[in-house]
């Protein structure tokens, strides 16, 4: 008996240590650890170094190996530094010091990351333009919690500013915790039907949570559909996220529409969606914005019989529904009242039935968009030395909403000129500020006249 009590207060110590140890306070779990300064030298990549001893892997918070840091060749805007973490990982800060006993330190920086390494996305602060503040010296670390964490497998840093007596100058540690999740990939012919459990109906409450990852403007995500044909289904049309509402035979009437939110969500990075509906009530989120909305009475009284991922009910191709396509892309930790139903297909679950391949990775296409937000955004390339038959040529399509936005200049010293490229009024109008089907090209030969 007193071995029994001894042995549950030993339990309930070793509980109690280990709650405290992963929990810091009401749930909140600790995710600081270092990131980088276990990676190995292959897992850095720099847009130039110095010498051999300025190479990026000397980049190590508090470590004095090599040169003591990174340099790039020139200290100028077009340099940047790259670790790749190994695998998408939860990232809440990051810290910068100076190149070891140098003059070598950064000012200010902006942070990119990635899933990839070619497709990369800006952290922005909520209430700046992006950039972090620096170090003022080589020696002392100047660490900076992340407003919202990031998940990604690569960080670049990109340096803006540094000590005016100096060069480009780096240190660097981030600092998170293992990100673990499950992704599926719809190909736009596959799609999941889920069937809960009848013991798990009249819910009156149901909550739907799901990142998407797509280049492809428009497609079935969800649809919900209960008795008499009355559902809610949730489509990517023309780039935004449409909330809407079927009665009758969900593929012939005409759905009605109770929301939209977002745009241009087909920019193939990771966007958050979450529904939440109570009797009558429903929120909508995608991102950072929630749209309340209030559904017809019937819904007081409905339950979810059917959940359909990427496709509707008897949306198979060759049935098309209201944006005409299955959702073609990747899903990621997909919970439907707190069921994981990726899990549950990978678990060969019952309740779960799969249409078509799906597969538990998400794979990107090569080609990658950028966004320009505003019209004082814009890209800045390096010049491109002329190849020995001194011509180049850029190509590239675009969408715009913008019928004289300038898409592309450079200047052609040989000639004393300069190069602008516009779209043609015929040629905005062609080109639907919805699809990419605007295209744009320019050829040159340099020099020799
Ligand atoms: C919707 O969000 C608000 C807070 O913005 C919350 O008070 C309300 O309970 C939510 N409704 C549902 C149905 O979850
Ligand atoms: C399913 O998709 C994977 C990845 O795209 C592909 O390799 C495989 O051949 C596909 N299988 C079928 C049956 O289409």
């Amino acid at each position: 008996m007193d071995l029994w009590t001894s042995g549950v207060a030993g339990i309930m110590v070793l509980v109690v240590l280990v709650l405290s140890s992963s929990f810091r306070a009401a749930g909140e779990e600790v995710c600081d650890a270092a990131l980088v300064s276990s990676l190995p030298p292959s897992s850095f990549r720099s847009s130039s170094q110095l010498s051999g001893s300025h190479a990026p892997s000397f980049a190590k918070l508090n470590r004095r190996d090599g040169a003591g840091g990174w340099s790039p060749l020139a200290s100028d805007r077009y340099q940047w530094l790259e670790a790749d973490l190994g695998e998408r990982t939860k990232v809440t800060a990051v810290a910068t010091q100076g190149r070891y006993g140098s003059s070598d330190w950064l000012t200010s920086y902006l942070l990119m990351f990635s899933d990839t390494g070619h497709n990369w996305k800006q952290y922005r602060q909520e209430d700046s333009l992006g950039s972090f503040p620096g170090n003022s010296n080589a020696d002392s670390v100047v660490q900076y919690k992340l407003q919202q964490p990031v998940v990604a497998r690569f960080l670049r840093l990109i340096p803006l500013g540094w000590n005016p007596n100096g060069r480009i100058g780096l240190r660097l540690e981030a600092y998170g915790c293992p990100y673990t999740s499950d992704v599926a990939s719809l190909d736009g012919g596959s799609s999941l039907t889920y069937s809960p459990s009848p013991a798990l109906k009249r819910t009156f409450r149901d909550v739907v949570t799901l990142k998407f990852k797509t280049v492809r403007n428009s497609g079935m995500l969800l649809h919900a559909g209960g008795a008499g044909g009355l559902g809610l289904s949730l489509e990517l049309e023309r780039g935004k996220l449409q909330l809407l509402l079927r009665q009758g035979q969900a593929s012939s009437a005409e759905p009605r529409r109770l929301a939209s939110l977002g745009s241009l969500l087909d920019d193939q990075h990771w966007h958050r969606v979450a529904v939440e509906r109570r009797g009558v009530h429903l929120n909508v989120t995608v991102d950072k914005h929630t749209e309340k909305v209030r559904v017809p009475a019937e819904f007081g009284h409905w339950d979810v019989q059917q959940l359909n991922v990427g496709g509707g009910p008897g949306l198979g191709p060759e049935t098309p529904g209201r944006s005409g396509r299955n959702f073609h892309g990747c899903l990621e930790n997909l919970l439907y009242n707190g069921h994981s139903l990726i899990d549950l297909v990978k678990q060969k679950s019952r309740q779960v039935a799969v249409t078509g391949n799906v597969t538990f990775s998400c794979d990107e296409p090569l080609s990658v968009a950028v966004t320009f937000p505003g019209p004082q955004s814009f890209l800045q390339l390096p010049g491109v030395p002329a190849s020995s038959s001194g011509s180049f040529s850029v190509g590239f399509q675009f969408r715009t909403w913008n019928r004289a936005g300038l898409l592309l200049t450079f200047a052609l010293p040989q000639e004393g000129g300069v190069v602008w490229l516009l779209p043609e009024r015929g040629q905005t109008e062609a080109a639907d500020p919805q699809s990419w089907e605007g295209s744009a090209g320019a050829q040159c030969r340099l020099g020799s006249k």
